[in-house]
């Protein structure tokens, strides 16, 4: 059978047409000879009972029975090399037509070598870096039989009660379209039949990153210009970026689930956005469609998703079961069907499985592979961009003064709260963790005690805790939030620090040493509360397998921080969700209030009674050991521009502190009177600058037509006239302003 795949493979190669048609000419060829109910399996994702399983269990299946049938297109979560090619085996050699298996996995922030969860390494804006850890994410997979990544997740969210805000790229559009981009460059590479590279799968479609109340699989339900506006911009650039395949979001979208959606999935997926890859569903989200309440059972469950150019179910096998039964009542037609498996079929030719089912993986290649030296090193210098310090008071950061260290607190030994979630490959022995970090890097300097759990009291704890601050030159206390409790599954109603947390914060501060918070979340997280009894605070995320050295890096000044934040953090739970790029309403606060305001008497702005309006720390936001200067903003040429121009920017940007180090110059806009109310402020450019002690350096933005285009009145994209602001800092609140008119 596999020598037959390759003469087709051969022939097809001779024909000299493009790579698509070459693709879909075999496909044709190869469904020429295959029954229904084959086509279909090629259209259903199954997991084994072993796998990680995310959502209810199903009925129990038999996995190598449906392999056998040939009615297994794909196969998710397989734990190892040798499980990955028994199974391919089983379907090369004992099926019909020895269709290859796409084995495909949640590889979502690396694959055994781990790196900071998504939304702290998107706080680097360092779209290299980020490309990079995807490549190693994908030579890792690749080499144990993987060849598609269920990532990047390209939802935006403003809503850290959404556990999945750890998968993301933040708040922006923008800079979320650059990094999901940029992964899906580093996942497949230039070229998907390279055994090393694997198909990107664009996530989740669409807007699941707003669901009402940040409680995970809710409703979503928003304008279409907001949602084109604000949510599409990452999951078009990732196509763009030629991600070979895209998921379906759980959430119902204006009243239709996804899964089910014509409008999302035909109309805007392949008719106006072009992508001619496949689609596959969420787990279980076809037959989810019967709770949603728009189908009677899984056949119309199934009806619908065909119907919608839903090319692959993911594991709920209502497609399978229901297809025959379709077709002969003549709902669905085999030429429907026809052109589903073809997208899946095209895929796997691209792959080059039909050359070689074995391409990928194996468990000698796959040992020689994997916690390459030059990958953990790129992990560390990663997870130290990642982390972004929020507050220095006195400057008691870095540690660089052979300080005694009181190092307190629940992760100090924890390699769950390094590595975050959706680690499926995860080795916590491999994993650095806080202790371990601090102690090779302040050999001597540092006592440890736990002092509560991160959500009880420990008996003795506090106490404990307070007598080693007390016997120190300062504390260093590891709060937050668990691994665990980020990503799916693990909304919040609270993003605060758990009261046993926020206690023995509390009875440290008293004992009158200077205390460095270093927190470890997957979200942003409400800290006005306890802000006071934090001299520094320092964000390490969950940052991966080399997180204990990266953070020792930082802390004790080997390395600057250098990370800026990417989500708002709020002062409170009720501020959220909150945003930069929010609009301004008819009554603005701004240049009414001091601000922060604190207020017991009605003002009839759009603010809150007793709470500013603006976050804790705000997008784009975080520190240095050294001091970063902007100045000489410029628009070039600016009384001659006119629609359809591009538009210069440039500034001087100086390190004036006594150190060397990186920050990021943001560029950020706003279209003063257009005929839709536009965000306060947007993202429109960005570069991460590492300048040395004095150095100065003059940085080039070029903003473009489409910059500055939004989804007007009409419902078009393009640009007005009329006058544009630009701020210009290191963070979203900069102040050095500039502005320019476009003309007609
Ligand atoms: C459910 C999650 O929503 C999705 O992101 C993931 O890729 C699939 N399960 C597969 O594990």
């Amino acid at each position: 059978m596999r020598n037959l795949f390759i003469v087709l493979v051969a022939v097809a190669c001779l024909c000299g047409c493009d790579r698509r048609s070459e693709a879909e000419r075999f496909a044709d060829d190869l469904m020429s000879r295959m029954t229904l109910r084959e086509k279909v399996g090629q259209m259903s994702q199954f997991a084994p009972q072993t796998g990680v399983v995310t959502g209810p269990e199903g009925e129990p299946m038999d996995l190598n029975a449906l392999i056998k049938a040939g009615e297994v297109g794909s196969v998710l979560n397989v734990k190892t090399p040798e499980e990955i090619w028994e199974l391919q085996r089983l379907a090369v050699d004992s099926s019909r037509l020895g269709i290859p298996i796409l084995f495909g996995h949640d590889i979502i922030h690396g694959c055994k070598v781990i790196f900071p969860i998504n939304l702290g390494s998107a706080c680097s804006w360092n779209v290299e870096a980020v490309k990079e850890s995807a490549r190693i994410a994908a030579a890792e997979a690749a080499a144990m039989g993987i060849a598609w990544t269920f990532s990047p997740m390209c939802d935006v969210s403003a809503d850290p009660r959404w556990g999945r805000v750890s998968e993301g790229s933040g708040e922006d559009p923008y800079l979320a379209a650059k990094l999901s981009a940029a992964m899906v460059e580093g996942y497949q590479g230039e070229e998907l039949a390279d055994s090393t590279t694997i198909m990107a799968c664009v996530k989740h479609f669409a807007a699941y990153g707003a669901p009402e109340a940040g409680r995970d699989y809710n409703t979503v339900d928003m304008s279409e210009r907001m949602f084109r506006d604000r949510y599409l911009p990452p999951y078009v650039a990732a196509l763009d970026a030629g991600a070979a395949t895209v998921m379906t979001s759980f959430n119902d979208f204006n009243a239709i689930p996804a899964s089910g959606s014509r409008w999302l999935l035909k109309e805007l997926l392949r008719d106006e956005l072009g992508f001619d890859g496949f689609v596959v569903s969420d787990y279980r989200a076809v037959t989810e469609m019967i709770a949603h309440g728009v189908a009677r059972d899984t056949t119309e469950a199934a009806y619908k998703a065909m119907k919608a150019c839903l090319d692959m179910e993911m594991v709920s096998g209502s497609y399978l079961n229901s297809v025959e039964e379709l077709v002969k009542e003549g709902l669905v037609s085999e030429k429907e069907i026809d052109a589903m498996c073809r997208n899946v079929l095209v895929a796997k030719y691209n792959l080059g499985l039909f050359e070689d089912p074995f391409r990928y993986g194996g468990a000698e290649r796959f040992a020689g592979s994997i916690y390459r030296p030059e990958d953990l090193a790129f992990a560390r210098s990663i997870a130290r961009e990642s982390m972004v310090l929020l507050k220095n008071e006195g400057e008691v950061l870095p540690l660089d003064g052979g300080e005694r260290i009181a190092l307190i607190g629940p992760y100090i030994s924890s390699p769950r709260a390094m590595l975050g979630s959706w680690t499926a490959f995860r080795d916590y022995d491999r994993t650095v963790t806080i202790g371990q970090g601090f102690e090779e890097r302040f050999p001597g300097k540092v006592t440890m005690t736990a002092g509560c759990g991160p959500y009880a009291e420990i008996d003795g704890g506090i106490a404990q805790a307070v007598r080693a601050a007390r016997n120190a030159d300062v504390a260093v206390l590891t709060l937050g939030l668990p691994g665990e409790f980020s990503g799916e599954a693990a909304s919040m109603t609270s993003v605060e620090l758990p009261q046993a947390q926020k206690n023995l914060l509390a009875a440290v501060k008293a004992a009158g040493k200077p205390v460095v918070v270093l927190l470890t979340t997957g979200r942003p997280m409400a800290l006005e509360s306890v802000i006071d009894d934090m001299d520094a605070l320092f964000l390490a995320w969950h940052p991966g397998t080399e997180g204990g050295h990266a953070i020792a890096d930082v802390i004790s000044g080997d390395h600057s921080p250098s990370g800026h934040l990417v989500m708002s953090f709020p002062r409170c739970d009720g501020q959220i969700p909150i945003r930069y790029n929010h609009k301004a309403t008819g009554r603005p606060l701004e240049g009414t209030a001091p601000d922060p305001l604190i207020s017991m008497k009605k003002l009839y702005k759009s603010c809150y009674l007793f709470t500013p309006d603006t976050p804790l720390y705000p997008f784009g936001y975080g520190l240095s050991y050294t001091e970063f200067e902007f100045d000489s903003l410029e628009v070039v040429d600016k009384d001659n521009i006119h629609i359809g121009d591009d538009v210069t920017v440039r500034v001087r940007v100086s390190n004036v502190g006594d150190r060397d180090g990186a920050t990021v110059a943001q560029l950020y806009m706003r279209d003063m009177a257009a005929s839709t109310t536009r965000p306060v402020r947007e993202l429109k450019g960005f570069e991460r600058l590492h300048l040395r002690k004095g150095e100065l350096r003059v940085v080039e933005f070029v903003l473009t037509a489409e910059d500055m285009s939004f989804w007007r009145e009409d419902m078009k994209f393009g640009q007005e006239p009329g006058e544009f602001r630009l701020w210009l800092g290191n963070h979203s609140d900069a102040t050095l302003e500039a502005s320019f008119t476009v003309r007609p």
